[in-house]
Formats: structure tokens, sequence, C-alpha cells
């Protein structure tokens, strides 16, 4: 039977945490929301469709970041401000929406796309701290409005235009990331047979003990790249090491913050990283990030594309990424289950 979920839109006014937030002690945060950092990369997209030496720096350190962190940030990229703004205010207004219109679209039975409280994982034993929204924005014939909400007015337009915007700009970077393999541009978006896009619009609302909880539990992203735009709250973490070690990563207005995930790894036979990342949350504000996932088709294969000279495969098999995705979450669920189980004795 499916899980009872709490909303944390509606505990968001409580005095304490309501139990299934409460984290263990060691996952809790360990850095606060708004302590930044400016260890991440921030680099200009300005001039990279250009040649010349704009372009060269640029593209220098997209490849030195996605190798040393598997995490930067992109400012100057191309995506209109107007859409983003536009994106995000609509997006806030979906979410103050009272609950039965979000449940309108309430995914939780197996529905590809909607409205849900919480995280995806059934049987988890603590909730992440969060309200999303998702649908599937590409292929476009994939694409099923009857997923998407339909207030407040204008969003779905806005919703597609923002998807196309970020397609385009999220092709750029693969073009970028195949030639530092030493591959044609199109290597990667040939390997991903016909590209998938996500769209995740996470709200956190203020939480009453934001030391206790998470709004995101600690994770890699298993597609290609991800595009984040988040508000000028602050919560998203990283960590330098892939140890305990955190730091917050400065929101800077405007800006993408650029996610590897597990498939860049794989095909780039380890070389760029799959970033470790979770958001924390705070008492006094709520906070809204808009992740774009850009991933391969389900049966394309998960393999690298280079193996450079001395490497050997980090893989021993190749699989496709649906098997891939299938194998991260169950491993996933069977830890909570483990977790669950042990809570109970
Ligand atoms: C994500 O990892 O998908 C979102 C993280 C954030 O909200 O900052
Ligand atoms: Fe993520």
């Amino acid at each position: 039977m499916a899980e009872m979920k709490i909303s944390p839109c509606e505990q968001a006014e409580a005095g304490a945490l309501h139990p299934k937030f409460i984290r263990d002690e060691e996952e809790r945060p360990k850095v606060a929301y708004d302590q930044f950092s400016d260890e991440i990369p921030v680099i200009s997209f300005a001039g990279i469709e250009e040649s010349g030496e704009k372009r060269a720096e640029a593209w220098r350190r997209i490849v030195a970041a996605s190798e040393d962190w598997g995490i930067f940030q992109l400012v100057d990229h191309g995506v209109d401000f107007t859409v983003v703004e536009r994106m995000s205010s609509l997006a806030r207004d979906f979410f103050a929406l009272p609950s039965e219109e979000k449940l309108r679209f309430d995914m939780s039975g197996g529905k590809k796309g909607g409205f849900i409280v919480s995280s995806h994982l059934q049987g988890e034993v603590v909730q992440d701290w969060r309200e999303i929204v998702t649908y599937f924005s590409y292929p476009v014939a994939a694409r099923d409005y009857s997923r998407w909400p339909d207030k407040p007015e204008g969003w779905r337009a806005a919703t597609e235009e923002y998807s196309r915007q970020v397609m385009e700009l999220g092709c750029k970077l693969l073009e970028i990331l195949s030639q530092a393999m030493d591959l044609e541009k199109d290597a990667l978006s040939k390997a991903c047979v016909d590209m998938d896009q996500k769209v995740v619009v996470n709200f956190y609302p203020k939480c009453p003990q934001p030391d206790l909880t998470l709004s995101l539990k600690r994770h890699t992203d298993p597609g290609l790249i991800t595009l984040l735009l988040q508000d000028q709250v602050g919560g998203l973490q990283a960590t330098p090491d892939g140890g305990n070690t955190w730091i917050t990563i400065r929101p800077v207005q405007g800006a993408f913050v650029v996610n590897l995930g597990d498939y860049a790894h794989y095909l780039s036979n380890g070389r760029f990283k799959n970033a470790d990342h979770q958001a924390v949350v705070n008492s006094k504000c709520s906070r809204l990030s808009i992740a774009t996932f850009q991933n391969p088709a389900p049966d394309a294969k998960v393999y690298p594309l280079k193996i450079r000279e001395g490497e050997e495969s980090i893989m021993k098999e190749a699989i496709t990424f649906s098997e891939m995705y299938k194998r991260k979450m169950s491993n996933d669920i069977e830890v909570a289950r483990l977790k669950k189980l042990a809570n109970q004795n």
C-alpha cells in the first residue's frame, strides 16, 4: 500500500517538525542555507558561438569544472530573462494554490507527471521537505498535457517556451563536452538516441526546525546534464571531496547551475564527475528551484564513448539507460527499506 505523505506546505506553520521529516544525525545539514561559498566556478557563456579568446576561455573552464566538480554555474547563457522570470513567478503561484487544486494533478499511484508531496520514492522512511510538479517536455510527441497543470493561467505556454530554450542551451553544452572527449560535436546527442527532457519544479516551504531535515536528500542526478534555476534564498549544497564536507552554493541571479549526472560520468569513463548534491531548508522563507533534466532515451546504451590510452572501462557491460535507472532506484529503495526495518527493531 502507498505510504501516506505529509504535506510540508501544510506543516510550514507548525511549531515542531513532524517526525516523518526528521533525518538521522549523520544526514542532517552541516552548513547553513545562507553560509555561501564561491568555490564552484561561475562561467560566462558569452561569445561561446564565436571564435576567439572568450570562447576558448569559456570552453576551458567548462571542461575543467566538469572534471573537477561535475557542477558549475552558467551566466550569459542566452535563455531569455523574461522567460525565466515568468516561469518562476507562475511556478510560485501554482504552489500557493489550495491543496485541492494542486491535487487535481496528483501523480501518486504511478502516473507519469503532475504534482506530488515530497519525494518519489515509496516506502522511504524519511520524507524530503518539498512539494514538486514534474512533467516530460521532450520528445514533443511524448508530452501528455493532461499531466501539466493548467493553472495559473499562462503557465503551460510559459513552460513550453522555457523548455525549448533550455533544451537549446543543453544541446550547446553537449557539443562542448563531446569535443572535450575528442569526439565529433554530436557524439553525446547521438548516444542519447533521442534527447528526453523532464522538468521538476521544487517548492520548499519554510521549515520550523531546519537543522533536523533536508529539503532534498543527498543524490547524484541519473541523466546527462541538469540545468537548475534557483532563486536568491540559497540551500543547494555540494561536496568538494565527495565525502561529508558540504558547501552552500551562492545563488547568482539568473544563472543556471549545471550538474553532470551518472550517464555523463559513465559515457566519459569517469572523467566527468557526477556531483553529489543536496538541498537544505530554513525557517525564514520558502525557496523555489526548477531542475531541467536532459536525459538519454530509455533504450540508449550506457557505456564509455571514449576510453583513453592507459585507462580501463569503468563498466563491465553495456546496459540501457532505463536499466541503469532501475538499478539506481532499487538500490535506493533497498537502502530505505533496510533503514525502516532497523528503525522498527
Ligand atoms: C535538484 O537536485 O534537483 C534540486 C536541488 C535544489 O533545489 O537546489
Ligand atoms: Fe539533483
